[in-house]
């Protein structure tokens, strides 16, 4: 399929520059063609051998349920100033009304064809890494707004269980709350962007 170059360049640059981590949601309203787009962007996200080595679970219906567990574990886990603030978060990220749990899939990314395990391991973690800005691109063009969470020392058991999937085949990759932002973004921190044209 080919795009209209510049057309094509500037929406994907305005996406790129609209997308921020945003994490104070209020209730987002998700259509049909929202969650086509996000299932869309997990199939034609690329990876090394095609392999897809991941599990993307988005709850809409189960979200209130998740970030009770959520909460619970925090609870369990954390002590003092850290639990009041991660709670502070929590309460946050659940009003957004939708959560994305991106999970590794631990035989999908296996070495395959003589790839080193060390290689394989990095090659699986860059097409998870393609995989999140693609569905953070999504969810950025539907109007709506999220950030990558890793709350994996306290949480990732429990998000492995919520899902139905077992440990020993998966690994919690991120936590992407979904909503309406409450604020703005802060001012973009200046960076130096690293790509010479030579
Ligand atoms: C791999 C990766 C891990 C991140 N982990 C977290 C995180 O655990 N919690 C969080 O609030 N933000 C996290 N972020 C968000 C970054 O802090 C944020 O993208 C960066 O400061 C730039 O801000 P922006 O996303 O608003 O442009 C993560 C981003 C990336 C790419």
């Amino acid at each position: 399929m080919s795009v209209a170059t510049a057309e094509a360049a500037e929406t994907l640059l305005g996406l790129l520059d609209a997308r921020r981590s945003t994490r104070r949601l209020a209730a987002g309203t998700f259509s049909e063609r929202f969650f086509a787009d996000l299932r869309a962007a997990a199939a034609l996200t690329p990876s090394a051998f095609n392999s897809q080595p991941w599990r993307v679970v988005a709850l809409r219906e189960r979200n209130g349920a998740f970030w009770d567990l959520v909460e619970g574990t925090i609870g369990a886990w954390l002590a003092g100033d850290r639990r009041e603030r991660y709670l502070a978060r929590a309460a946050g990220m659940r009003g957004g009304g939708m959560t994305i749990l991106v999970f590794e899939d631990l035989a999908r990314a296996a070495p395959r064809d003589g790839v080193l395990p060390a290689d394989a391991r990095d090659q699986a973690a860059q097409g998870l890494g393609m995989l999140q800005l693609a569905l953070w691109l999504v969810i950025t063009a539907h109007g709506l707004a999220t950030s990558l969470q890793h709350w994996h020392a306290f949480l990732e058991e429990a998000a492995l269980a919520f899902a139905g999937l077992p440990p020993e085949g998966f690994r919690l990759v991120a936590l992407m709350p979904v909503g309406t932002p409450v604020e703005a973004a802060p001012e973009r921190a200046e960076g130096p962007g690293q790509l010479s044209v030579e």
